[in-house]
């Protein structure tokens, strides 16, 4: 069984110092006490046998925002069912600047269960907004976009750049390959001209207003939305 949030450059940084995970990350974690928020309490009944539940979990009470079918599972056991019908689709940000922004990608990309994302520059990701949802996502760490080209050629998906760039389609008559990796820039610069060229096409959302662009996190959920919409099953 593949380890959630892992990557080919190694382990994602950990360190308590970091800004995003002071944000957002352990302190995103459902309430300790177990009689408070949403969820499930205990446990009740024969106590069941099945080798996919927490027996903490059962004793104490479930409250993760977790599908009902997942209440009181082995968080191994709950990635191990999703690597079973991962989507063909992975997501790329490109991390400059800290951005807020990531964190909501890694929720939207956990909700379309995508079968990787990857984050290419700085290794530290804020993640504020992903509210967990990493642990049980394939989440990769790529120095720069040379490794990122390589481990998406290793699996068979082609890079497809969305930003309102020049030279980029309108996306919405266009049909996503269905083994793709949806490549996002960071707020402010975009993607850079390196991860541009060495993505096989670039597709930008239709905007009829007067902002210059929509912010990452809102994008990349529109993007994985078109995808679902003709490849999801
Ligand atoms: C705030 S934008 C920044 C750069 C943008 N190229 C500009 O001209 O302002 C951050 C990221 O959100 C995504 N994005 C924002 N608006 C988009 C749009 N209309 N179409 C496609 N992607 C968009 C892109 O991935 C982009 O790199």
């Amino acid at each position: 069984m593949r380890r959630p949030s892992t990557g080919s450059g190694g382990p994602l940084d950990d360190d308590p110092s970091d800004p995003g995970k002071d944000a957002g990350g352990e302190t995103a974690e459902p309430p300790a006490d177990p009689t408070v928020g949403p969820g499930v309490g205990p446990y009740e009944g024969p106590w069941p046998d099945d080798p996919r539940l927490d027996p903490e979990l059962l004793a104490t009470g479930d409250r993760r925002n977790v599908l009902d079918r997942y209440r009181y599972w082995r968080l191994d056991a709950i990635v191990a069912d999703l690597d079973e019908h991962r989507a063909p689709l992975h997501v790329a940000i490109q991390n400059w600047e800290h951005d807020f922004n990531i964190g909501s990608i890694v929720r939207t990309a956990n909700a379309f269960n995508v079968s990787a994302v990857h984050i290419v520059g700085r290794r530290r990701w804020n993640r504020r907004g992903a509210m967990v949802t990493d642990r049980y996502l394939h989440v990769e760490h790529h120095a720069d976009v040379a490794s990122l080209v390589a481990a998406t050629t290793a699996a068979g998906v082609s890079l497809v750049g969305v930003d309102n760039l020049p030279g980029a389609v309108p996306l919405e008559p266009v049909e996503l390959p269905r083994s793709c990796c949806l490549v996002f820039g960071s707020e402010g610069p975009g993607l850079t001209e390196d991860m541009v060229a060495a993505c096989e096409r670039l597709v930008a959302i239709t905007q009829h207003g007067s902002t210059r662009s929509l912010n990452a996190g809102a994008a990349a959920a529109i993007a994985m939305y078109h995808w679902s919409r003709r490849w999801g099953s």
